[in-house]
């Protein structure tokens, strides 16, 4: 049976041939040869965050302030990090965030479609950002066996919302993910002291562009006045979902309904309440909103007030050992977000797969080291605080 961890030992393999791995397996190798490959307004993008990115920190410097204690004597020969979700059994409960700007990541702007291709490959869902260069029906294709999820931002045009959402069902989208912490862009001093916001500049707009009620609302095509579309695009962008927004998003889709950015748990249980099928528990990375804690330390409150719930997780995951202290904490799903993004840029379809097959061997080695046979071990075992 094949184990993720089984990468290691392609990887030394490899070495007895002279072959070494083309792309670090590592994050911080990863972002330094990814910082000096992308376009400066493109990394900056990516990189970067909200205000002095305090909370962008936390999120990353928080894991190191949990721990795991490793259980011995145990038979940890064959590992299972297999997760169902939503009635589908996946091999890992890993998944690719939805990043808007993924299109440019790659050399040839085609950056959605190279993700699809690795989701597929590597076996992880991909959520898909509406802020895509290609179309999301288009991405669906590229996908082939793969699965998706289609993450939402909701317009103010509540009859666009609702086509998006028709069309992800129509394409054999897998869920909609609705991120409710971005009906307006936080303040990012790096993108404002650059003056780069790429959605200004026509980029990731394709879903709106190929949408039949955006084009219905202009005087002529966006390929006949880019600029028209854009500014009719930032007049609709960002409706400020409410609790009453949220009963409507609920009732014009049967696709489970998760929503994104979820960090207190009374907002858990009320979004429960009114029926979405899973809280994903995220602040966005720290892009959009400074001074606030690490997610990963908002992640156990949730997890007790959700039950049964799902609670799927990201912001600040950059290793296998992240990802196995988010899944000790109760986290159904984990998502990867920025580290995909700098595969993507240094090598395609390809580089994606390597930092997924990378981080899924880090994790899929530390459960076999320290004693954790399945998710449901790990889990029970959970993780102490570093410091008193
Ligand atoms: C994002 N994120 C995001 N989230 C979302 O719901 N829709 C989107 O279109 C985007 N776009 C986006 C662009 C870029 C460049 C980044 C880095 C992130 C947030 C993303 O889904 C996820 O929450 C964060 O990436 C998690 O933080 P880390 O782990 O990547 O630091």
């Amino acid at each position: 049976m094949n184990q993720f961890g089984d990468y290691q030992n392609e990887i030394y393999f490899d070495g007895l041939r002279g072959i070494k791995p083309s792309l670090p397996v590592d994050f911080k190798r990863l972002e330094e040869r990814a910082s000096a490959a992308l376009p400066q307004s493109v990394l900056s993008y990516v990189q970067r965050g909200c205000g002095d990115e305090f909370t962008q920190r936390r999120n990353v410097e928080a894991f190191s302030d949990w721990g795991l204690v490793p259980r011995m004597l145990v038979d940890t020969r064959v590992r299972d990090l297999s997760v169902d979700v939503f009635g589908k059994r996946y091999a890992s409960p890993l998944m690719l965030c939805p990043i808007g700007v993924i299109g440019v990541c790659a050399q040839d702007g085609r950056g959605d479609i190279a993700t699809a291709r690795a989701a597929a490959a590597a076996r992880v869902p991909m959520i898909a950002s509406t802020l895509m260069n290609d179309s999301l029906e288009t991405v669906a294709e590229a996908l082939g066996e793969g699965d998706a999820f289609f993450q939402l931002y909701t317009p103010k045009d509540r009859d666009l919302a609702q086509s998006f959402v028709r069309r992800a069902e129509a394409a054999g989208y897998k869920g909609i993910v609705v991120t409710l912490d971005t009906w307006l862009t936080g303040w990012r001093p790096r993108d404002l002291n650059d003056s780069n916001f790429p959605q200004l500049r026509g980029v990731a707009l394709a879903n709106y562009f190929s949408d039949p009620l955006f084009r219905a609302k202009l005087a002529v095509p966006p390929e006949e006045d880019i600029a028209a579309a854009v500014r009719y695009w930032a007049s609709i962008f960002g409706m400020t979902v409410t609790w009453d927004d949220l009963a409507w998003l609920r009732s014009i889709t049967t696709l489970p309904l998760i929503v994104k950015g979820i960090q207190h748990p009374d907002d858990a249980k009320r979004a429960i309440d009114l029926g979405v099928d899973a809280i994903y528990c995220s602040n966005h990375g720290g892009r959009q909103a400074n001074g606030g804690l690490a997610s990963i330390d908002l992640l156990p409150a949730l997890v007790a007030a959700c039950g049964d719930v799902p609670v799927w997780f990201d912001s600040g995951i950059r290793s296998g050992t992240d990802v196995v202290k988010a899944l000790a904490m109760g986290a159904s799903m984990v998502g990867v977000g920025r580290p995909y993004a700098y595969g993507l840029a240094l090598g395609g379809t390809a580089g994606v797969v390597h930092v997924i097959r990378s981080i899924l061997a880090e994790a899929d080695l530390l459960m076999a080291v320290d004693g954790f046979p399945d998710l449901a071990a790990l889990r029970a075992a959970g993780l102490r605080r570093t410091r008193a």
